[in-house]
């Protein structure tokens, strides 16, 4: 892979993000030499495939049509270990079960192993609560249903395989080719990090959208990322003085992380997720307030962004979907200890004039679960004996990565 290195980064304190790279070849070639250039850097395939095989996938999944899930899976390469972790429904259908299945058939044919893990797993619930990550599970005791829950049981589960690195990969995607360039873009990524905190965020050429007479347009941003950016970026232009455009992947469902830094992350529930990396790094590191992380500070943490050939299309959830994700979104500005009141009166503002809440409605404060770094080891612990049970296909003792 061929792609641009950053001319430009803006500093927040000891974050670290990159103007949006672009790749400039998908495939650049055999050969190991990375010739180093003035503004664009070869990766090699070599070291790709190196980094792929350190990076676990995780696919979260609730109730997506099979076909897709199925594209999904033909899209991640080789080498990456796959996560499937599922919140699907097991009644009137069981489709966890036809998850399985589908999901032991491909790794059957493909000759590859994976773990595809119910989110609510009574014995998954067992070993979180044991360990003391009890903010996770719900009134029954079980994990929380929420994409953001079943990301962070990935980064359990990957931290288990001795991942290195972790990235995600939504199930509802039209596209196996992007699929397959998403996950170079994070190997790529990783990569070029120069810190072991790094995060890589793709962000999408394209996103097609059908019109009502039958064409496609190729949008260059959802509405909500639009918003989401703009607000990211003013959060860290009152803090700093300074304007900024330098985030355009604010919602980035599509990113990876290096173990290290998802380790002490917290996350946000809800589909606020992605934006809250932001404002989680400027709250922690960005040398606003006091930090006991002297080593990140040291070395820094490197935010990529990264822009996909392939566009993007996913299933379409509905409006009241994107609404909601929309505010969840804000929410995390809204109510990060660095937005003063006047931003936060702008994104009031901007929310009720844009029909996301009433008049009055409060905007919500996300729940926000700790980072996992302090009750990964009890984890694994508890947890070794029942990973089994979930290696597809059946019975396969996980390999070394
Ligand atoms: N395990 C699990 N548990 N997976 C879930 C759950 C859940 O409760 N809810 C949704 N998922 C899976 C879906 O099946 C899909 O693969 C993925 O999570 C994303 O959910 P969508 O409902 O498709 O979200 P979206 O497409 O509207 O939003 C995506 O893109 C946004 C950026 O545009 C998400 O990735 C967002 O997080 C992201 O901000
Ligand atoms: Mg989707």
């Amino acid at each position: 892979m061929r792609l641009e290195i950053p001319r430009y980064t803006e500093r927040f304190g000891a974050v670290r993000i990159h103007e949006v790279l672009k790749v400039l070849e998908l495939d650049s070639g055999p050969g190991d030499e990375e010739m180093p250039g003035l503004a664009v850097k070869r990766i090699p395939e070599a070291l790709l495939a190196e980094v792929e095989s350190q990076t676990a996938i995780v696919i979260p999944i609730r109730n997506e049509p099979l076909h897709l899930f199925e594209g999904v899976l033909s899209g991640i390469p080789h080498r990456c270990p796959i996560i499937v972790i599922s919140n699907s429904d097991r009644d009137p259908v069981d489709r966890l079960e036809v998850e399985e299945d589908t999901f032991s058939q491909y790794c059957y044919f493909t000759q590859r192993k994976g773990v595809l893990i119910h989110q609510r797993d009574p014995e998954l619930a067992k070993a979180i609560s044991a360990a003391g990550y009890t903010d996770l599970l719900d009134e029954d005791g079980l994990v929380r249903k929420g994409k953001a829950e079943g990301m962070i049981l990935g980064i359990f589960i990957a931290r288990m395989l001795q991942a290195q690195h972790v990235g995600f990969i939504d199930s509802d995607n039209y596209f196996p080719g992007s699929v397959w360039e998403y996950c170079r873009i994070y190997a790529a990524g990783l990569a070029l990090a120069r810190t072991p905190y790094a995060m890589v965020r793709v962000l999408w050429r394209f996103k097609p959208k059908a019109t009502s007479d039958e064409r496609i347009v190729f949008k260059r941003y959802g509405r909500v990322s639009e918003r989401t950016n703009r607000f990211l970026n003013r959060l860290m232009s009152t803090n700093t003085g300074f304007e900024s455009e330098i985030i355009r992947t604010a919602n980035a469902g599509e990113h990876a992380l290096t173990m290290r830094l998802a380790e002490l992350l917290p996350i946000s529930a809800g589909f606020g997720v992605e934006p809250f990396h932001f404002t989680s790094l400027f709250k922690r590191f960005g040398a606003l307030l006091p930090t006991n992380m002297p080593e990140v500070i040291d070395k820094g943490i490197d935010v990529f962004q990264i822009e996909s050939r392939n566009p993007h299309m996913h299933e379409n959830k509905g409006d009241a979907h994107v609404r909601d994700m929309a505010v969840e979104a804000l929410a995390t500005i809204f109510h990060s200890e660095l937005c003063g009141p006047e931003l936060r009166h702008e994104i009031m503002a901007t929310a009720v004039q844009e029909g996301l809440i009433q008049e009055g409605d409060a905007i919500q404060a996300p729940r926000v679960y700790p980072p996992l770094g302090p009750f990964l080891d009890s984890f694994m612990e508890l947890y070794a004996g029942d990973l089994e049970r979930h290696y597809v296909p059946a019975g396969g003792v996980w390999q070394s990565l």
